[in-house]
């Protein structure tokens, strides 16, 4: 008889405590980085801000501040040798985030630090990958549409010259505000299934991009980071404000999932939502196509009333991002962008207390079988 383990199965490790992390934490519908509300950060801080924070659990002096952020802007250029070999990838019928995974893998060739584990590479690397992937996503888009990409300025941060080098235009202001705060609100999120991913290839000793490229590979599945595409697909399906209602009602009677809704640990709302359902109520007016945060709001409230399910950070994030002229393909790449940075911090914590991840199966197979040859089955 085979050995049967005992302990007890959680479906999904939903009530699993992993590890310990000081990183984010979540209290009912209370999301905070390294003690600090989101709320708190979105409306006051910066991305490259809450990297310092989330990598080094404080925030940064002036003359800290000013060497990261040159530290950063540094390292916000793609080879040419890279680009070439980017150019050179299929990208017709290939989604945006296997494209993501390839090209970040590929970033470790050119990266001569890549297996370095010490201390002091390891963070230049978290540089490298936080000012790169951005630019990953734009480099997507232009290479797609036949265009170079524009070089980064480096006085400008992170959110502007994402927006810059996607659309070779100079964002407006509010647009790179918008933006910013995406960032901060998509950089970390405790023991998601990608920060999770991530943390177990850590936790074989593997390098800092296998953990990351294995985050991405985590975050691309449609119940995770992928939501926020499939959310866009909804609304563009539905088309009018009218339709929504029925849509919803239908789709919930189908037993289909409402993408944007529902969370494992939030029950009370997730607080980046509803600073996400501000940004999409302004950003589609002042797009002029108020139509899709009003039937976001109209499929929010179905939801709510058929389901008591509330939406979650994909949910108005979509609206937000098409306001901003981004492609649909292109909003989980650009989660993933965000994200790095909070995959990076958890890589770097789980460095720091190191055990393997190594959980066991509940044996339901069959037992006591016996070879047969081919002949006689
Ligand atoms: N639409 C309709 N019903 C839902 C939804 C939804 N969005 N979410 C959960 N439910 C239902 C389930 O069908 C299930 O019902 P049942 O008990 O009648 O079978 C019940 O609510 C519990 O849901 P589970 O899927 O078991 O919850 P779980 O904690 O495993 O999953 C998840 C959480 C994946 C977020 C789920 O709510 C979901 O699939 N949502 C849609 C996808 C999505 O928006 N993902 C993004 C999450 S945020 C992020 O990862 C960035």
């Amino acid at each position: 008889m085979a050995e049967v383990y005992e302990g007890a199965l959680d479906r999904g490790l939903e009530g699993v405590v992993a590890c310990t992390t000081g990183i984010s934490s979540i209290v009912d519908a209370t999301l905070c980085y390294r003690g600090y509300t989101i709320e708190d950060l979105a409306a006051n801080s910066t991305y490259e801000e809450v990297v310092f924070l989330l990598w080094n659990n404080r925030f940064p002096k002036k003359d800290e501040f000013t060497q990261f952020v040159k530290d950063l802007r540094q390292e916000c250029v793609l080879p040419a040798e890279f680009m070439s070999l980017l150019k050179s990838l299929p990208y017709q019928g290939v989604h945006p985030m296997t494209w993501m995974e390839t090209a970040t893998s590929l970033l470790s060739h050119f990266d001569k630090e890549s297996q370095d584990s010490s201390d002091e590479a390891n963070m230049r690397k978290a540089i490298r990958l936080t000012a790169k992937m951005p630019l990953l996503v734009s480099a997507l888009e232009c290479i797609r549409n036949g265009k170079d990409p524009k070089a980064v300025n480096p006085e400008k941060s992170i959110a502007w010259n994402f927006l810059y080098t996607l659309t070779g235009q100079e964002p407006d202001p509010e647009a790179v505000k918008v933006f910013d705060t995406c960032l901060i609100l998509h950089a970390d999120h405790e023991l998601n299934c990608s920060a999770f991913s991530a943390r177990v290839v850590a936790s074989s000793l593997s390098d800092v991009y296998s953990a990351v490229v294995s985050g991405i590979a985590a975050l691309k599945g449609p119940l995770h980071g992928g939501a926020n595409e499939q959310v866009m697909r909804m609304l563009t399906n539905i088309g009018t404000v009218e339709k929504a209602t029925e849509w919803v009602k239908e789709a919930l009677a189908n037993k289909e999932k409402i993408m944007g809704f529902g969370h494992r640990v939030y029950k009370n709302g997730d607080p980046r939502a509803k600073i996400l359902r501000s940004m999409s109520e302004s950003l589609t007016k002042k797009a002029g196509h108020p139509e899709w945060y009003d039937m976001s709001k109209v499929i929010d409230d179905t939801v709510q009333s058929e389901k008591g399910l509330l939406p979650n950070v994909d949910f108005y994030s979509a609206t937000t991002y098409y306001s901003l002229g981004i492609p649909i393909d292109l909003f989980t790449p650009i989660f993933a962008a965000a994200r790095v940075s909070g995959w990076l911090a958890h890589i770097l914590e789980q460095w720091q207390n190191n055990r393997i991840y190594r959980p066991r199966g509940k044996w339901n197979g069959n037992e006591g079988l016996k070879y047969s040859p081919i002949e006689s089955r």
